[in-house]
């Protein structure tokens, strides 16, 4: 009887010592969950350039002067669609086959027609020319006129190419350190 007693009183323990574990490690996994659910968060703020107020994500739009603010919408198609259809050639704004001609503001600003506003890049995603305007590059240059040579090109839509430009306008504003080589000043 005495024993079964004893039996009875060390498993009471043992349990009651497994909840006290138990509950520690349940402490322990909530505190891990909420630190990973923290990091995440911050990390799809960062992704989603949320942190950009408007005066950061206000390009300028034309040469007549007039400026866009940039959605976070369409900096995150922007990024997206470079990537797919630019990085290639233009991975953080140089130019692999010819780094004299790449995305700074400078080189953009030099070119003829200008490039450095949305509708500019707009126009050459479209239709590009050799930098000094004088002859229709297409046949070597992704274009959406080309998009039989270049089939990256076909699923582009007017928004996308908005957003393409929007990106390389964006990028020397919040990435001046590394965009073009670190070239890019606004
Ligand atoms: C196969 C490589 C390649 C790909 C892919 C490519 N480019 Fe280019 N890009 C070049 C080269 C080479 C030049 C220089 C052209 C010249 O000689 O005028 C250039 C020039 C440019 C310029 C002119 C830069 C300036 O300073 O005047 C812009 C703008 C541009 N590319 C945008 C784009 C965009 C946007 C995409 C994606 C839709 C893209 N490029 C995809 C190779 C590429």
């Amino acid at each position: 009887m005495g024993g079964e007693g004893a039996a009875e009183n060390s498993s009471g323990e043992l349990l009651s010592k497994a909840m006290l574990l138990g509950r520690a490690m349940l402490k322990r996994s909530i505190l891990l969950v909420a630190i990973a659910i923290l990091f995440a968060f911050q990390l799809v703020r960062g992704a989603a350039a949320v942190e950009l107020d408007a005066e950061t994500r206000t390009v300028p739009l034309n040469d007549d002067g007039d400026t866009i603010v940039l959605s976070l919408e369409q900096i995150t198609t922007g990024r997206r669609e470079f990537n797919t259809a630019c990085a290639s050639c233009h991975l953080a704004g140089v130019t692999r086959t010819n780094p004299n001609i790449d995305l700074s503001p400078e080189a953009l600003e030099l070119a003829t027609p200008p490039l450095d506003n949305l509708a500019a890049l707009v126009d050459y995603i479209k239709d590009p020319t050799s930098y000094d305007g004088a002859f229709d590059i297409s046949e070597v240059h992704p274009a959406t006129k080309s998009s039989d040579i270049f089939p990256k090109m076909r699923n582009l839509s007017e928004d996308d190419l908005e957003a393409i430009a929007g990106h390389i306008l964006l990028q020397p504003k919040v990435n001046s350190s590394r965009w073009a080589g670190g070239k890019a000043f606004y």
